[in-house]
C-alpha cells in the first residue's frame, strides 16, 4: 500500500535524495576544502556503504511512504562503479516517477549514454564559471571548464534533460553570472543560480559572501529582461524566471535570503545509510543498522514514518533569526548528503 506521510508542519515525504558516495574528485572550497578533505581524511569505508541491493530495498520502502522523486547525489556519484546498476533498479521500482542525478560533470562525457540507457531521466551539472582561472580556483584545481562542458553536451546528446547549477559567491565568481546566463540560454539549458549557503562546518561562510536572489535578478534583468514564472510543481526549490524574448528560463535558489522550508518535502540518505531530515541536520538516523539487523520492510517503514512524523526542521527559515553556526552542534557535511 502506498501512502502519504506528514511531518509536524504537514509536509509530505515526496523526494528522496540518495548520496551514493562521500568521495569526490573535486575539492570545491565551499564544500570540501583541500586542507580538511586531504590525504588523511577518513572517508567511509566499503563495508559501511550501502550495497546496491540495500539501496534499492530502502528506496522501495521510501516509495511505500510516498517518495516519488529520486535524486542521486554524492560526493560525486559517478565515482561509484555500480551507478548504472543502481539507476536501472531504482528506476524500475513501482511509484518512482523521476530519477535525476546531481554531478560535477567531469566524468559525464564517458558515462552519459550508459546512464540514460539505465533509466536516468535528468542531470543537474554543477558549474560555477566559464573561465578556467575562476573555475580552477573554486574546484581546487581539479578540472577545467571544457571537461564539464563536454559532459553537458554528451548528456544532452544522450537524451538527458540538463540543468546547470551555479553557486554564486560574492567577490569570487560574480563576474561569471552574465556570461553563464548567455551561454546556457543559447544552448537551451536551464541555469540555476544558488545563493552561497552555510552547509557543513568547514567553508567559513558568512553573510558578506552571499549574492542575494534579488541582486542576481537585478543584474540579469538589466541585460536580459525577465518575468516570474509559475512553479512546475508545489514546493519547487528554484524560483523560475523566463526571458521576455521567449528564449528560455533561469532559476534562482534562495535558501539564504528567501527560505523555502515551508514546502520542503525532501529526505536525504547518506551513502552509509543515515537518514537526514534536513540539509543542515546535526544528526542522522541510522537506517543501515535496521537494514542489517534482520528487520522486515514493514518494521523499517514504520520506523521511517515515525521519524518523518516527528520532523520539525526548518533551518533556513530560522537562520535569519538565530544567526548561524555559533553555539550549534556540528552539521552534516554537504559531501556526505549532496545538495
Ligand atoms: P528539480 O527537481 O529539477 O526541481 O531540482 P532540485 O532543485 O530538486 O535539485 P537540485 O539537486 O539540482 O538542487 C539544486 C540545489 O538546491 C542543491 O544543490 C542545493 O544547493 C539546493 N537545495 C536543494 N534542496 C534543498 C533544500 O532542501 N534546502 C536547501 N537549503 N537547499 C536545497
Ligand atoms: N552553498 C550552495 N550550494 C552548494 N553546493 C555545494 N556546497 C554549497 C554551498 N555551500 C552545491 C554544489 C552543487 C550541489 C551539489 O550543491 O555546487 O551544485
Ligand atoms: Fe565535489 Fe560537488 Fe562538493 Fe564540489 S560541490 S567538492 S563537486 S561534491
Ligand atoms: Fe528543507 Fe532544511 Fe532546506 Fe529548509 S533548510 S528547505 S527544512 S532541507
Amino acid at each position: 500500500m502506498i501512502m502519504e506521510t506528514h511531518d509536524q508542519y504537514n509536509r509530505i515525504l515526496r523526494d528522496l535524495r540518495l548520496s551514493v558516495t562521500d568521495r569526490c574528485n573535486f575539492r570545491c572550497r565551499y564544500c570540501m576544502p583541500e586542507e580538511i578533505f586531504g590525504k588523511d581524511y577518513a572517508f567511509l569505508s566499503r563495508e559501511h556503504i550501502l550495497s546496491v541491493e540495500e539501496t534499492v530495498r530502502i528506496t522501495r520502502i521510501f516509495t511505500r511512504l510516498g517518495a516519488r522523486k529520486i535524486r542521486i547525489t554524492g560526493g560525486e556519484p559517478l565515482l561509484r562503479k555500480e551507478l548504472p546498476d543502481m539507476i536501472r533498479e531504482v528506476s524500475r521500482i513501482p511509484g518512482v516517477e523521476d530519477v535525476a542525478l546531481t554531478t560535477n560533470g567531469s566524468l559525464l562525457a564517458r558515462h552519459a549514454r550508459t546512464l540514460r540507457e539505465a533509466g536516468l531521466m535528468r542531470v543537474a551539472v554543477s558549474l560555477d564559471a566559464l573561465d578556467d582561472d575562476t573555475f580552477l580556483a573554486m574546484n581546487g584545481g581539479k578540472a577545467k571548464v571544457a571537461q564539464v562542458l563536454e559532459g553537458i553536451d554528451a548528456a544532452a546528446e544522450a537524451g538527458l534533460a540538463v540543468k546547470v547549477n551555479m553557486v554564486v559567491q560574492k567577490g569570487v565568481n560574480e563576474h561569471a553570472l552574465l556570461p553563464m546566463v548567455r551561454y546556457f540560454r543559447e544552448r537551451g539549458h536551464i541555469l540555476r543560480m544558488i545563493e552561497y549557503m552555510d552547509v557543513g562546518n568547514t567553508n567559513g561562510w558568512n553573510w558578506d559572501q552571499v549574492v542575494s536572489k534579488r541582486e542576481m535578478l537585478e543584474r540579469i534583468h538589466a541585460e536580459f529582461p525577465l518575468a516570474p514564472a509559475d512553479p512546475n510543481y508545489e514546493g519547487e526549490v528554484a524560483s523560475r524566471f523566463r526571458f521576455l524574448d521567449g528564449q528560455g528560463e533561469i532559476g534562482v535558489i534562495s535558501s539564504v535570503s528567501d527560505a523555502f522550508c515551508s514546502t520542503c518535502t525532501r529526505g536525504r540518505l547518506s551513502a552509509d545509510g543515515m537518514f537526514y531530515t534536513c540539509l543542515f541536520a546535526t544528526k542522522g538516523h541510522d537506517l543501515r543498522e535496521w537494514l542489517r539487523s534482520g528487520a522486515t520492510d514493514d518494521e523499517i517503514a514504520e520506523h521511517i514514518m515515525a521519524i518523518w512524523e516527528g520532523r520539525h526542521d526548518r533551518y533556513s527559515l530560522d537562520r535569519g533569526k538565530a544567526g548561524t553556526g555559533t553555539g550549534r552542534e556540528a552539521k552534516v557535511e554537504m559531501s556526505r548528503i549532496g545538495g
